[in-house]
């Protein structure tokens, strides 16, 4: 049985045969209800003309692709739960005659008319089909209606404005969930509960105390077989207007007056509108060549499998931001982000200011580590806090010790982003959803680099970016975490 609280409806999901559903969407919703009634009957929306039995056997291959779901048991869950419905080239009576299936299905199913219309399409299949939805009335139901939206929104300022504003002329911002699937991490959203139930921390967390903070997200992958996509994105556009920016808000945000989702998503905007406009020498653009990751040799971008060979899309960025305001006034914040580093790994590093005076007689301000805290959103998830100690012994020397937090020595394995988000877009709760001035903030922010990207800079694959991102931070005294 299904969480008791959630209203039966419809989840009509566009894009059913795509990568997203097949990996990540089918388990998410498999793991809401594995056995025996669901608050959700699934229809998949494609254009390929697939019969039903065609859909769910496709949809078996997937869930038991792995070994977890036993072939009988999926075959049993599909049956129970999946419908198909294809939409051929997308014309209005396609989805005029959409609209009619979804009719039956649910009086068939005795449903009260509630429906998740989830778009997990490419970034230009979202207009036409917002349109052709509005157009076949598909954006007003008996019950309520959400509306869901994968990432990419928008590809800058204007057109994510664009896709806003043709969003906005059928449905509510109530009724909009924009996915950012790092917002489903656990410990992304443990930042909230570690920043706001902790005061030890969260009465530190100012310019008062802090020296930097630096947002690292690295991946040891390289662009695989999405080149298609990637040439036209970049990591600027795929990693940090959305994740990257997400962490940051989050870690710097004020506390809300409330847990609640507008609440929440006011103060991270406000984070936004307080940075800094970036200037080009605060970003770094970097583009792997060939190199070693690993024990394994592998090729450069420009020799990937579909990018051309004179491709200057960025496949590193590194930035210096400044936020204006009282809390954050002089603290540098430090991102990077990129493809084939040499380890898959995401963290936000608080470094702690120093003494300021120097108190121990044998030894200098040099020879200690300022106090920082480590909090690894994957993998490893946790925290690490570096603290000095007195070595034993008769003389004052100092060593700086690490306290570690473990989850999975705590918890066990983590649940996938996915199970989180789609069981809140259920719930109706927006929380960890991206809303319209959020998204589009972020997009203003990257404009200036967007418009004039720097100087792309070459990096080994296997290294951790270009060597001038060492500049970017050395100013201040500053370094980037090795590892
Ligand atoms: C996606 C990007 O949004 O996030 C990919 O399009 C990237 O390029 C992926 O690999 C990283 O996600 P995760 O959850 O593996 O850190």
């Amino acid at each position: 049985m299904g969480p008791p609280e959630l209203a039966r409806h419809l989840l009509v999901v566009f894009g059913a045969t795509g990568d997203l559903m097949q990996r990540k969407l089918l388990p998410a919703l498999h793991s809401v209800a594995p056995v025996g009634d669901a608050p959700f009957v699934v229809v998949g929306v494609a254009r390929q003309p697939l019969d039903e039995p065609g859909f769910r056997a496709q949809c078996v291959a997937s869930l038991t692709s792995d070994g977890s779901v036993p072939t009988g048991d999926a075959a049993a869950w599909a049956a129970r739960h999946l419908h198909y419905v294809s939409v051929g080239a997308g014309a209005p009576e396609d989805y005029q005659r959409l609209s009619g299936e979804l009719e039956r299905i649910e009086r068939e199913e005795a449903l009260p008319g509630n429906r998740v219309l989830y778009l997990a399409l490419p970034a230009a299949a979202f207009p036409p089909t917002i349109e052709g939805l509005g157009s076949a009335g598909l954006h007003r139901s008996k019950g309520w209606t959400r509306l869901v939206v994968e990432k990419p929104f928008g590809r800058d300022l204007a057109s994510a404005r664009a896709l806003n504003a043709l969003v906005h002329q059928f449905f509510a911002e109530t009724q909009v969930y924009r996915i950012d699937h790092y917002l489903g991490k656990e410990t992304v959203q443990n930042l909230l509960v570690f920043r706001f139930a902790n005061m030890l921390f969260e009465s530190a967390w100012n310019r008062d105390r802090v020296d930097c903070v630096e947002i690292t997200v690295a991946e040891d992958l390289g662009v695989e077989h999405r080149a298609g996509y990637y040439e036209t994105a970049g990591a600027l556009r795929d990693m940090v207007q959305n994740h990257l920016m997400q962490l940051l808000t989050l870690t710097a945000m004020a506390v809300p007056a409330q847990y609640e989702a507008d609440q929440i998503r006011n103060e991270k905007v406000k984070v936004l509108r307080s940075l800094e406009a970036i200037r080009p020498e605060e970003a770094v653009f970097g583009q792997y060549g060939p190199g070693t990751v690993g024990a394994a040799a592998v090729p450069g971008y420009r020799e990937e499998p579909g990018v051309n060979p004179t491709s200057t899309t960025e496949t590193y960025v590194a930035l210096r931001l400044k936020i204006n305001n009282f809390r954050w006034q002089g603290v540098p914040f430090f991102l990077r982000t990129g493809k084939r580093l040499p380890t898959k790994t995401t963290y936000i590093h608080v470094h702690f200011r120093s003494p300021p005076v120097w108190f121990f007689p044998a030894t200098s301000p040099g020879e200690i580590t300022a106090n920082s805290l480590r909090i690894m959103v994957q993998p490893d998830e946790g925290f690490e806090l570096a603290i000095e100690v007195k070595k034993p012994g008769h003389e004052i020397a100092l060593q700086t010790q690490r306290m570690h937090f473990q989850y999975s020595e705590v918890f066990g394995p983590l649940a996938d982003a996915y199970q989180t988000l789609i069981l809140d877009v259920m719930r109706g709760d927006q929380t960890l959803f991206v809303r319209a001035d959020e998204v589009e903030e972020s997009w203003r922010l990257i404009a200036p680099l967007l418009e004039h990207p720097p100087a792309l800079r070459p990096y080994p694959a296997g290294a951790w970016g270009p060597t001038e991102s060492t500049a970017l931070v050395t100013p201040g005294g500053h370094h980037w975490t090795e590892g």
